[in-house]
């Protein structure tokens, strides 16, 4: 029996030593010291011993079984982190080599335009108005009759503009305003929006005009709004915008859904008000339209003129980008062109 196990061993050890990985070692343990091995047989066969051979035999037996327990886990760990070491340095990502230039896409510079004045707004309080009051494709009836545009007049066709096919007075929109009139007719003061989108005009197409184009409609209702307010608000935002504050220039004006209307200049950012081709030598430039508004515009759309008092301005997205950035054609905003569009 003692040479059994010896013999046992021997051979346990010998295939230990050879064993060359991980899933061969588990292999070796496994004949050797599994429920079925010879050596748990020797085990089981303990009972048929004499008194005196048990204690001894069965101490070896502990013995050779710890022994080539242990060995098992000592070699089993250092396959470990063989195998670990060897991992790790397959997988090792040299950072000092250079990486692989992928282009990546980016905001276009209106958007970006858009986004930052939406913020600006958003800070003096005013929120963004939900898209179902602000839609592109829009019936007269928002587009100019609730803004105090009749019939016949002249802004209908100063606007140039898109009448859809059908005479049913569906137009493409020719200004923001129209989110104006939907938001008031749907909720009660204060209020207090900004309405970014899309406007069309059917003019030809020239460096600083384009059938498509994109405004900002602001408006705020509420009780007690003053012209003073107005001002404040709109001084705010042009120093925010422009980064610094500039001379402004508020000059009486008219728009039927304003009264009083003014349009607001900034001093010229191209020649700081000296007159240049930019400004046609007025030193001025012209960069949003603003007014009260006028009391048939809120009683129309379910306001009580009596109680309330708002004012509205709009600005043109388009222009106020080519003013910041310098941009001297409006066409290159639809053009797509890559080198046009990575400056920004
Ligand atoms: N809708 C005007 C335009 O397209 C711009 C404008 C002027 C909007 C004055 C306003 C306003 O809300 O009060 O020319």
């Amino acid at each position: 029996m003692q040479n059994k196990i010896e013999e046992i061993k021997r051979n346990a050890l010998s295939e230990i030593e050879q064993a060359t990985d991980l899933k061969t070692l588990e292999e070796v343990k496994n004949i050797y010291l599994s429920r079925n091995s010879e050596f748990n047989n020797l085990k089981k066969g303990m009972k048929d011993l004499s008194p005196e051979e048990k204690p001894v035999i069965g101490a070896l037996l502990n013995k050779v079984s710890n022994e080539l327990n242990s060995l098992f886990e000592e070699k089993k760990d250092a396959f470990y982190k063989k195998e670990l070491n060897e991992k790790l340095l397959k997988e090792k990502i040299d950072v000092t080599l250079d990486g692989e230039y992928i282009p990546a896409g980016h905001i276009h510079p209106l958007t970006q335009t858009v986004n930052e004045i939406v913020e600006i707004f958003n800070h003096l309080g005013f929120s963004l108005v939900d898209s179902i009051y602000s839609p592109e494709v829009e019936v007269e009836k928002y587009n100019f009759d609730l803004l105090n545009v009749p019939k016949e007049h002249p802004a209908r066709d100063v606007q140039d503009t898109f009448y859809c096919e059908g005479g049913n007075n569906v137009v493409l929109r020719s200004q923001t305003s129209n989110a104006q009139v939907r938001k008031m007719m749907n909720s009660k003061p204060p209020i207090k929006i900004i309405a970014p989108g899309r406007v069309y005009r059917n003019e030809s197409v020239s460096a600083r005009k384009n059938n498509l184009f994109h405004q900002i409609e602001g408006l705020y209702v509420d009780k007690n709004v003053t012209m003073a307010q107005l001002k404040g608000v709109l001084n705010e935002f042009i120093r925010l915008y422009f980064g610094s504050s500039r001379p402004t220039r508020y000059r009486s004006s008219f728009f039927p859904f304003t009264e009083p209307s003014v349009e607001i200049d900034v001093q010229c950012i191209m020649c700081q008000g000296k007159g240049c081709s930019v400004c046609s030598g007025t030193g001025w430039l012209e960069i949003l339209g603003a007014g009260m508004t006028d009391p048939n515009v809120l009683r129309d759309s379910g306001i009580d003129p009596e109680t309330y008092s708002a004012f509205a301005f709009g600005m043109g997205v388009e222009r106020l980008t080519m003013l910041k950035y310098a941009i001297d054609d409006i066409r290159l905003f639809f053009n797509n062109d890559v080198r046009f569009l990575k400056q920004f």
